[in-house]
């Protein structure tokens, strides 16, 4: 995607061969900064601390950290801590173990001598990949739309409500359930976005606003529980959200939220949709609540940060210094709730047959 013009993915290997370089995002909107990891410790507290994140975003992040810490200690030993590393790191995001579990199996031949290079050209292959998945479930999720055009009894822009950010940056590009959103763009279709805030740290009013904004698409802010409302009165026609591990059966976890979301869809018969390039299914789990949900710092419902009027950065405090809070990062959205997923290969349902009608080669 471009910013004032220059194309950007969200990560690259910058211009020494060996640093990493990514977009910080716990910045934006306010600042676009990139930041360089040179090592295995820098690598994990991007991750962590969310200067990097989106589950395939996450996943291609390991990657390189991987190779990162090979530079440092390419041992047996030095693998394996790598590994136990990055895997700590945030536990939903299925993508993590899947390009973790790639790197160890690709490597496990290799010499130590090799390791280093081999990493590397692999983290390149998978950020590449990512890319390529996303445009193609951008053009799945394209057809979705000009169907729903199509049918739409009353004139007008077609109103599409997403949760979180899971556009380009929650990727290496394209994004997933912004992807079809922006092929819409490039269609020439007349689309509009209610943005889910996506609190506690507003990944949508941050993160998906600002994507919207740079890309001239059409959008609205709105507060998390707005939704349910909109929904009543006919103003949202679809939703797209992204997903962070899906199960081998459709059930979905993504970003705390949107299981309120797609509640509020199935009373209101919005069709309501998951994007999701293939390495987000975790086809080792059928049941939903078997996902480990992250529990994040109490600090981030506590405090809020934004810009001031001076134009710098602060943080306050919204509730009482006594007032415990509680941040369950993700929930899970039973398949029972989902339209459908978009995939790479194609939408399905939200099912075992759906999935393995696409993807042949997991049937046991
Ligand atoms: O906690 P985050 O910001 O990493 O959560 C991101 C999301 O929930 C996205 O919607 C998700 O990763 C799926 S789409 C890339």
């Amino acid at each position: 995607m471009k910013i004032d013009g220059k194309p950007y993915r969200t990560i690259w290997l910058a211009e020494d061969g060996w640093s990493v370089e990514i977009i910080d995002q716990t910045l934006l909107p306010h600042d676009f900064k990139i930041a360089r990891l040179t090592g295995l410790a820098e690598a994990c507290h991007a991750i962590k601390a969310m200067q990097v994140r989106g589950a395939p975003l996450i996943g291609v992040a390991a990657a390189y950290g991987m190779a990162l810490a090979l530079r440092e200690n390419a041992s047996d030993d030095g693998l394996a801590n790598a590994a136990t590393s990055l895997m700590a790191t945030r536990p939903t995001a299925v993508n993590l173990r899947w390009a973790i579990e790639r790197l160890m199996k690709a490597l496990s031949g290799v010499s130590t001598g090799d390791r280093v290079a081999t990493a590397y050209a692999l983290a390149a292959e998978m950020a590449d990949e990512d890319v390529r998945l996303n445009q193609a479930m951008g053009a799945h999720g394209l057809k979705l739309i000009e169907a729903l055009v199509k049918t739409k009894t009353a004139p007008g822009r077609l109103n599409i409500l997403t949760h979180c950010n899971a556009g380009w940056l929650a990727t290496v590009d394209w994004g997933t359930a912004l992807s079809p959103i922006f092929a819409a763009q490039k269609a020439g279709i007349d689309v509009h976005v209610w943005v889910d805030e996506t609190r506690p740290r507003n990944q949508g009013a941050s993160l998906t606003a600002w994507e919207l904004a740079s890309a001239g698409i059409d959008h609205t802010v709105i507060v998390d529980n707005a939704g349910g409302h909109l929904m009543q009165h006919g103003q949202v026609d679809l939703c797209f959200v992204g997903t962070d591990r899906t199960t081998a059966s459709g059930d979905v976890a993504n970003k705390i939220g949107t299981y309120l979301k797609a509640l509020a869809a199935h009373d209101n018969n919005v069709p309501f949709y998951v994007c999701l390039p293939s390495p987000t299914i975790d086809w080792t789990l059928s049941d939903g609540f078997k996902i480990p949900i992250e529990q994040r710092a109490q600090s981030e419902v506590t405090h809020i940060s934004g810009l001031t009027e001076a134009g710098t950065i602060e943080t306050i405090r919204l509730t009482p210094a006594k007032s415990p809070a509680a941040n369950p990062a993700f929930d899970v959205t039973p398949a029972r709730l989902v339209t459908g997923l978009v995939t790479e290969r194609g939408v399905c349902a939200a099912s075992a047959e759906g999935l393995l009608g696409l993807f042949p080669e997991r049937r046991p």
